[in-house]
């Protein structure tokens, strides 16, 4: 069985006309496929064609398609009024309403229409591919095809694998991705597939720093934007999608995984949402919006205190030269005895670890003691944003002196609260851990993850070459740190980073 994907008489069906549908229609005719859109709504296949036509003409009037680009696709594009209609399809492409029941029963009324090398796609983000084909006389011809919204500029489609899936119509999907000029990635029926599942560790280990009290929302935000080079902080991510949609996927997430800590959701979310303070939709989510526009948030005054000496731990020897030259460069004297003085404020650089127990392995006074965050925003420019935080005692003026130490040469400063691997250590260190167990439970290639996960979520970087950047061991050094303080096996490395970590080898590195 096979279907001639690269053919110029290759026809799709598309069923369901929604946002998804549309943009599924509009690439595939971009890409030269006859398209044949179907809605059970009357009138809305005719709509769905008339704004992806619109879209086309929009286009072209930017000059960002030629007119005979434009005209080519728009011939491409056919309503059908039934779904019998869809009989001359090579595939068709589901896109209706994310229930298990409606979409079984849609794919059993096709299995009655099509022809028998058809293949029948689903783009579902969060029903079991194989389930549906379970409902299936020929299961071997469902896969599933998950694109992103906006499809058009999201340019990254999952082609799932059921379980009962015949290799070659994830190969044609595949292709048929391709072709429609975005980058396909193969991924075992799972949970969240690769996409949904890699974006586990952003939000929900933003929403445990603030539900320790550790930082504001907009505080987290600031970190993980400007030192961690994230396009969008995770509550403004949270605001932007809406809690009515991204808490039920972490909640979905976490319990199909049979309560996997990795993926616990939040409480703090889940009270959000029953307030009704969803995001940008209804006004109010972690923001206020009034118009579109958000409001601004505080930024705390430098202050104007000085340190009189700092002393800084050799922990990390090469850290503490970059905190010394900081130092220096701000006017204050460093001390470099084996132990500081009685005046000296005290620093610590930490990884994974929090300040206190950082301060207290090394028999430092806790009251004069900070830690900064040396693996983010450290070494950068000037734009790069550095964190610092105290312990319970740290006084407020030995907190004073350091923020203004750090905040010398106009780098903007976030002063938190004690947290195990800081913010940013400790969020991204959660991401690049479940892209490694994504990687160890074969969801997909460690190339795929990165790919998906660089173009479905925007991350700086895709989590194993993030992980690789930062360095593995150091990861690995994080994730051991927290598990040690919170005993909570959230933090339990993924035995993908940890062997990669022993054996010094890039996370993309697959088994020979
Ligand atoms: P939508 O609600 O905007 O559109 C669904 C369309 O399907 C409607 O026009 C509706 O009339 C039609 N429909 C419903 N039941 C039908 C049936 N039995 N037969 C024919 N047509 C039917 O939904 P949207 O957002 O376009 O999503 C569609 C699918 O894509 C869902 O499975 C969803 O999980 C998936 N998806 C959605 C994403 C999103 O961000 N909206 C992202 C990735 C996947």
């Amino acid at each position: 069985m096979s279907v001639d994907i690269q053919s110029q008489s290759l026809c799709i069906g598309i069923v369901g006309t929604g946002a998804m549908g549309r943009g599924i229609a509009q690439i595939a005719a971009q890409a030269g496929i006859r398209v044949l859109l179907f809605d059970a709504l009357h009138g809305a296949a005719a709509n769905a064609r008339e704004t992806v036509l619109g879209t086309l003409a929009k286009l072209a009037e930017k000059g960002k398609i030629s007119t005979e680009a434009l005209n080519a696709a728009s011939a491409k594009l056919d309503v059908v009024r039934r779904l019998e209609d869809l009989a001359t399809a090579h595939v068709v492409i589901e896109a209706i309403v994310e229930n298990l029941d409606v979409k079984k029963a849609l794919f059993q009324q096709l299995e009655d229409i099509v022809a028998a090398e058809c293949i029948l796609a689903t783009n579902t983000s969060s029903l079991s591919v194989t389930s549906i084909a379970a409902a299936c006389k020929r299961p071997e011809r469902v896969g599933g095809f998950h694109f992103f919204n906006p499809v058009p500029l999201m340019k990254i489609v999952e082609v799932i694998d059921g379980l009962l899936t015949a290799p070659w119509v994830a190969e044609a999907l595949l292709a048929l991705g391709r072709r429609m000029g975005h980058t396909a990635v193969a991924a075992r029926d799972t949970p969240g597939f690769i996409v949904n599942h890699a974006g586990r560790g952003f939000g929900t280990e933003a929403l445990r720093v603030l539900g320790e009290g550790i930082a504001d929302f907009w505080e987290i935000d600031r970190v993980m934007r400007e030192a961690a080079g994230f396009r969008m902080g995770p509550f403004e991510l949270l605001d932007l999608t809406g809690l009515d949609v991204s808490q039920p996927v972490m909640e979905s997430i976490y319990h199909q995984y049979y309560e996997e800590p990795r993926y616990r959701p939040s409480p703090l979310a889940a009270q959000r949402m029953v307030g009704g303070l969803l995001g940008r939709k209804t006004g109010r989510g972690f923001y206020r919006y009034a118009n579109g526009v958000v409001e601004a948030m505080p930024v705390a005054p430098v202050p104007s205190a000085r340190a009189a000496s700092v002393w800084v731990s050799q922990s990390h020897p090469e850290w503490a030269d970059i905190v010394r030259d900081i130092a220096t460069a701000a006017g204050i004297e460093v001390e470099t005895d084996y132990m500081p003085s009685g005046n000296a404020l005290c620093i610590v650089t930490p990884l994974g670890a929090d300040a206190t127990t950082a301060c207290v392995q090394q028999g430092l006074d806790a009251q004069r003691s900070v830690a900064i965050d040396c693996l983010f925003g450290f070494k950068a420019e000037k734009s790069a944003r550095r964190t610092v935080m105290s312990t319970p005692l740290t006084t407020a003026a030995m907190r004073d002196a350091a923020h203004s130490l750090f905040a010398a040469d106009g780098t903007p400063v976030s002063m938190i609260r004690d947290s195990a691997g800081f913010i940013a250590q400790r969020i991204v260190a959660c991401i690049v851990n479940i892209g490694c167990d994504i990687a160890q439970q074969r969801v997909a290639s460690p190339a795929d993850i990165d790919r998906a996960v660089s173009l479905g979520l925007g991350y700086p970087k895709g989590p194993l070459a993030f992980g690789d950047l930062l360095g593995a061991r150091n990861i690995l050094a994080i994730l051991e740190a927290m598990q040690d303080f919170y005993g909570d096996p959230r933090y339990r490395p993924s035995p993908w980073l940890k062997r990669r970590a022993l054996l010094g080898v890039s996370l993309l590195t697959e088994e020979s």
